[in-house]
């Protein structure tokens, strides 16, 4: 008998999974309680508590290349980073391709799911649903759940003395729309993540005045990078990720400030650069030296029309209050216990897998905080758990799985703070690399360094675009290389409107001289060498030698 798994949400992860449980021959049945599928991409003029919800104007901080399904890239004529609309059309053609709708019960609301009374025997669930229109709950019974109910839908609201006294309006990012309605105000945003960084500078350009307030700093990145090309292609490569952080830490913040100095900006990062202080955000440099946005530190406590600052200073006639702090997580429908979850951290194996389910027949998709796109992480998770689920991929015994989990903990609880943030952070490529030795899809290094030079350079020292992982194992796609070798075509191409002219040639001759630079720079490295070797310090130690 073909074996069924409920899909609760109809998000980027809900859709993943729907269409990995066909790959393995699942039946999937998945409810959504918004009217179409999408999730936070789904866009609504206004916002619910408990729902995703999206200002108008966001883009996607990632670029197209790097944030689309692995098996389904985004057209080449969609833009790198687009707006809200052109993404949602992208999961349109992606439902569309692999025929995922009829599997999706829109306007359906999964109210409690759990155990079977033969769950110990048999692994499977019951599951409470209501249907939004008529108001009527039923029972499904399915062999297992996927979670992808996704984790940033309810605000995080920090307590802040006197905030209760602020006779002017206080809103979350959640809520937060377009400008309308803030004209001319002074505003205060607290919190300088990706949410309160683009709800600042849209302000900045309407209001009085904005102010935001930050308790750690942020380095801020540029969706441009050197030379234009997409941040996220140089940052995310397998090279760099090989060498020690020591080595790429200096590095990195000589690349961060080159543009401007955060520390002359009021930015730079209170603790030292760890990877996960970083903010995407094209204007917040410029609004901060036109002067239409200024940074402060930690607020105090507020007052009834403005804030006390932890450096003493103050702000008064303050209208409106923007609180940019975040999201936490929660899985209202599950009876206690299946997932146990300890302050912000989950006891789930590789964000994944319960520790205390067995047999583990339930998981989750969709928690997790990368540096980086979501998407393929998701995508890479659902395929995971379908293949576990299909009983052909191996999971740990969960006292194995809870062992992992706990050293996970105490790494996170020493190392970082125990934030929600920080409790699902990852690292993209490592992360994406264990989960595909589960299944078997890791790229095969050594097989393209002998077969094909071209492509093993371009998985190594190019962008780690998630068509690595659909070159060989199961799941593999025909297109996967093609679609490697195209990626900087397909990245330039929206934007090739206009011939250019005779200014392409100005730069004829720079890759020489570039060349001819590095040249002169080893041959200088040479000459000191020598010159180290044949009169200074080390003379002595080659002669003992
Ligand atoms: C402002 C903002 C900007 C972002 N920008 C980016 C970006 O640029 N790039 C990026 O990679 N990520 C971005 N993200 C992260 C984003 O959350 C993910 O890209 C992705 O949308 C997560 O998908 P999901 O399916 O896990 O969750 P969601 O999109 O939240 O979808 C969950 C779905 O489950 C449904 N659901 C929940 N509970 C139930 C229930 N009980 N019954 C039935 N249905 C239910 C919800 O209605 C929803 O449709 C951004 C997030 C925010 C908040
Ligand atoms: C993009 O924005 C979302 C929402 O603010 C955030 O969770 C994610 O980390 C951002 N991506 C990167 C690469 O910073
Ligand atoms: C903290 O991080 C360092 C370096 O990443 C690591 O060596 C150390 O073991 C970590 N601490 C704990 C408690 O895991």
């Amino acid at each position: 008998m073909t074996k069924t798994v409920l899909v609760i949400g109809a998000g980027v992860s809900g859709l993943a999974s729907v269409k990995h449980c066909l790959d393995e021959g699942m039946e999937p049945i998945c409810f959504e309680k918004d009217t179409d599928i999408g999730g936070l991409w789904n866009y609504h003029d206004w916002s619910k508590e408990g729902d995703p919800s999206l200002y108008n104007s966001c883009s996607i901080n990632t670029s197209k290349e790097m944030t689309c399904y692995s098996d389904f890239p985004i057209p080449k004529e969609f833009p790198n980073f687009m707006g809200h609309k052109h993404f949602k059309k992208y999961l349109n053609l992606y439902a569309d391709n692999f025929s995922l709708r009829k599997y999706i019960n829109f306007n359906h609301s999964v109210e409690n799911v759990k155990k079977a009374e033969d769950f110990e025997n048999t692994g499977s669930w019951i599951t409470l649903v209501k249907n939004l229109n008529t108001g009527t709950t039923r029972k499904v019974k399915t062999d297992f759940v996927i979670v992808c109910n996704g984790h940033l839908h309810t605000p995080h609201m920090p307590t802040f003395a006197g905030l209760d006294k602020f006779k002017g309006k206080v809103i979350h990012t959640h809520d937060y729309k377009d400008f309308r309605g803030y004209e001319g105000k002074r505003i205060l945003v607290v919190g300088i993540g990706n949410s309160g960084s683009d709800v600042a500078c849209e302000l900045s350009r309407h209001a009085e005045h904005v102010y935001m307030s930050s308790r750690r700093g942020t380095y801020v990145i540029q969706r441009a990078a050197d030379h234009g090309v997409p941040f996220d292609h140089l940052a995310l490569n397998r090279f760099s990720m090989k060498l020690p952080w020591s080595l790429m830490r200096p590095m990195f913040f000589n690349r961060l400030n080159r543009r401007y100095n955060h520390a002359n900006y009021g930015l730079s990062p209170n603790k030292r650069f760890d990877g996960s202080v970083l903010t995407i955000s094209d204007d917040l440099p410029n609004r901060i030296l036109l002067g239409t946005i200024n940074i402060k530190c930690n607020v105090k406590e507020f007052t009834p029309d403005g804030a006390i600052f932890e450096d003493g200073s103050d702000l008064k006639n303050i209208d409106v209050v923007v609180l940019a702090t975040g999201f936490i997580y929660d899985f209202p429908f599950l009876d206690d216990g299946i997932i146990r979850v300890d302050g912000h951290f989950p006891y789930l194996y590789e964000l994944v897998f319960p520790t205390n389910l067995s047999p583990c027949t339930l998981a989750v998709v969709g928690l997790v905080q990368p540096f980086g796109a979501l998407p393929p992480i998701l995508e890479m998770q659902a395929r995971c758990i379908t293949r576990v689920f299909a009983g052909k991929c191996d999971l740990p015994s969960a006292s194995k799985r809870l062992e992992v989990v706990e050293k996970r903990k105490a790494f996170i609880t020493r190392n970082f703070t125990n934030s929600p943030r920080y409790s699902l952070q990852i690292f993209p490529i490592l992360y994406m690399d264990r989960l595909a030795t589960m299944i078997g899809c890791k790229p095969n290094f050594w097989k393209h360094f002998f077969s094909d030079l071209r492509l093993w350079y371009k998985i190594y020292f190019g962008p780690a675009t998630p068509v690595q992982w659909r070159l060989n194992g199961p799941g593999a796609w025909k297109g996967a290389k093609g679609a490697i070798e195209k990626v900087q075509e397909h990245t330039y191409f929206p934007m090739k409107t206009r011939m250019s002219g005779e200014g392409e040639k100005d730069g004829l001759y720079e890759g020489w001289i570039q060349l001819f630079k590095k040249i002169c720079y080893i041959i200088l490295i040479l000459l000191f060498v020598r010159y180290l070797v044949v009169n200074g310090f080390m003379a002595s130690f080659v002669k003992s030698v």
